[in-house]
């Protein structure tokens, strides 16, 4: 085959390179933090956060390297203040805007920041959190409460000691909720099922985001009931109350509704995918969490 290149040709494609060079250069995408899980730590973040540079480069990362392995136990309040710290500054550095990834317990931390603090966040990538709550006896409930079954755990998780743990933070009891809703220094703060002199304010801040994308799925494992990972919750009978039957939702308590209602939330269903296995899958990366990151 001969193929000639007459100087016309090579100097359309000299063109059309430079051209999609420019386009491409001019493309920037915001940072991206990426929050660990229980038990976990910053290196975990790593396989999703190279992907990510990948197929978007020149990608700021920053992975939270705190609270990590046992540590992860502590205290949510004191999670989020710390952590809190960390993010602002990495904000502080991009006044454009950024976007982050939180993975299971990790999501609920996120969240108290994006309540607390006026933050600059575009997307947050809730990644299998347990938003509602938690209820199940799970392999990580019965490390931290080892001698006690599900319907249990709220004798310790609803004490001062208990609120020293991050797991009694959000342990959603649906058969004491009273207790739950007295005893909670976390879960039922932020999502104001009790008094928090500073409701409004945490709304506010919460609605500074763009778009919250939730990522969950059936066969989850951990996070119980898994629907907890888009805002679903158990009744006293144990039925499922989607998050749009949730009183917090339907008295817009913390601002979720009114994300709703801008078209800011994003809800993806997604089946076999095991609960350690979310921040490793590269199909979850590519198809739910690199469209949304912007
Ligand atoms: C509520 O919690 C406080 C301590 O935080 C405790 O003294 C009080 O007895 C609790 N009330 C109920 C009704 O559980
Ligand atoms: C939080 O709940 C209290 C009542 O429990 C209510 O007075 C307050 O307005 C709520 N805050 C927001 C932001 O809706
Ligand atoms: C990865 O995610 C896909 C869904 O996008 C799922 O079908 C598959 O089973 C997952 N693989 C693993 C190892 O989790």
């Amino acid at each position: 085959m001969n193929v000639s290149t007459s100087p016309s040709t090579m100097w359309a494609l000299s063109l059309t390179f430079s051209l999609s060079f420019m386009l491409a250069s001019s493309v920037t995408y915001k940072p991206v933090i990426f929050m660990h899980g229980i038990f976990s730590d910053g290196k975990s973040g790593e396989k999703l956060l190279g992907w990510i540079k990948e197929a978007h480069p020149g990608t700021e990362t920053l992975s939270i390297a705190m609270y990590e392995h046992l540590d992860s136990l502590k205290n949510m309040n004191e999670q989020v203040h710390d952590v809190g710290i960390q993010m602002m500054n990495f904000m502080k550095k991009h006044p454009e805007g950024i976007n982050i990834i939180c993975y299971s317990q990790g999501g609920l931390v996120c969240r108290g920041v994006l309540e607390q603090l006026e933050h600059n966040v575009h997307t947050f990538i809730s990644l299998s959190v347990p938003q509602a709550g938690q209820f199940g006896d799970t392999d990580f409930v019965k490390y931290v409460f080892p001698q006690f079954l599900r319907d249990n755990v709220y004798r310790i998780a609803y004490t001062k000691e208990g609120q020293e743990i991050s797991v009694g933070n959000y342990w959603n009891d649906p058969h004491h909720q009273d207790l739950y809703r007295n005893a909670s220094q976390f879960l039922a703060v932020i999502n104001n099922d009790t008094y928090n002199a500073r409701s409004e304010e945490y709304r506010n801040n919460f609605l500074r985001l763009k778009q919250l994308v939730m990522i969950g799925g059936p066969n989850d494992g951990v996070i119980t009931p898994w629907q907890s990972s888009h805002f679903g919750f158990y009744d006293k009978k144990l039925n499922i109350v989607e998050m749009k039957d949730q009183a917090w939702y339907k008295e817009d308590r913390f601002g979720l509704q009114t994300l709703d209602k801008r078209g800011a939330l994003v809800t993806r269903v997604v089946p076999h995918v095991f609960h350690f296995d979310w921040h490793s899958n590269k199909t979850i990366c590519d198809i739910y969490i690199l469209p949304f990151l912007t």
